[in-house]
């Protein structure tokens, strides 16, 4: 089982979108997948409609068992872990980085006997809880939008999180709009500094909000256009760094 958390200090880069569509390529790929949703705007949790059982943060209480809290969708294979706004008393529910590292890896664990990936849909903001869940997770994959202080923010939460090894990292090129010259340019001349950025950008589309809309994953409901075209060249470069058992 591997565990991937999609976070970026920023917000609105495209994070939510990632972590559902990559975790319906995952599903599709008969991979057992989990989304769990530990954003309070639960916007993962909407587009898939998936409902809330009871409040998550019951479970960060201590006050249920991880699996009550887990839903089914209506596509095989992919499982939620839906969010809602009682999410934003995480900070007051758990004391300090190591106790959520200590929840999470404990949850993580006793999920890793039914699913084969686990994709956590992150909030932009990096508390101490936030950080304790990054370091009981494998993978971090970060969508860098091409723009200042995207890379910026990304640039410091490496700085940041100095404990994490470098293969740990799965950052690539997001929201790229191919008419704005300063974001050809950065991928053309600047993006090079960043060895680790996996080799697909996924683009500006319309079909992302279209996807709203529809609640159904793009990947699932138009998998030729563009967008979900991008989205599955990532799943493809990202599934080997992966080492999926
Ligand atoms: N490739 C894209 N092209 C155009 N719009 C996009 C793309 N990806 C996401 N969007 C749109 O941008 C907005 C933000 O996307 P999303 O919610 O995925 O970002 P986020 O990083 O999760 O945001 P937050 O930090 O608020 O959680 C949404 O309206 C979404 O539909
Ligand atoms: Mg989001």
């Amino acid at each position: 089982m591997r565990t991937l958390a999609v976070f970026h200090l920023k917000g609105g880069v495209g994070k939510t979108t990632t972590a559902v569509n990559i975790a319906a390529l995952a599903a599709q790929d008969n991979i057992r997948t989990l989304l769990w949703d530990l954003d309070p705007q639960a916007g993962a949790s909407w587009i898939l409609a998936a409902d809330t059982l009871q409040k998550q943060n019951k479970l960060w209480q201590g006050d249920c068992p991880v699996g009550s809290v887990v839903v089914t969708t209506q596509w095989p294979k992919l499982d939620v872990l839906p969010a809602d706004l009682s999410l934003r008393k995480l900070q007051q529910t758990v004391a300090s980085k190591a106790d959520a590292e200590r929840q999470m890896r404990n949850w993580l664990d006793q999920l890793s006997e039914i699913y084969g990936l686990i994709v956590i849909d992150c909030p932009p903001s990096l508390t101490p809880q936030m950080e304790g869940v990054l370091r009981a997770v494998d993978r971090i994959m970060v969508p860098v939008q091409p723009s200042l202080l995207s890379i910026r923010a990304y640039d410091d939460i490496r700085q940041h999180c100095s404990w994490s090894k470098n293969k740990q990292w799965l950052p690539f090129v997001s929201m790229i709009d191919k008419r704005k010259p300063g974001h050809v340019r950065w991928v053309q001349d600047e993006a090079k500094r960043y060895a680790e950025l996996l080799p697909v950008v996924v683009a500006q589309s319309a079909s992302a909000e279209r996807m709203l809309e529809q609640r159904v994953p793009v990947v699932y409901s138009q998998p030729e256009v563009p967008l979900a075209r991008n989205f599955a060249a990532l799943w493809r470069a990202m599934k080997p760094r992966l080492s999926l058992t």
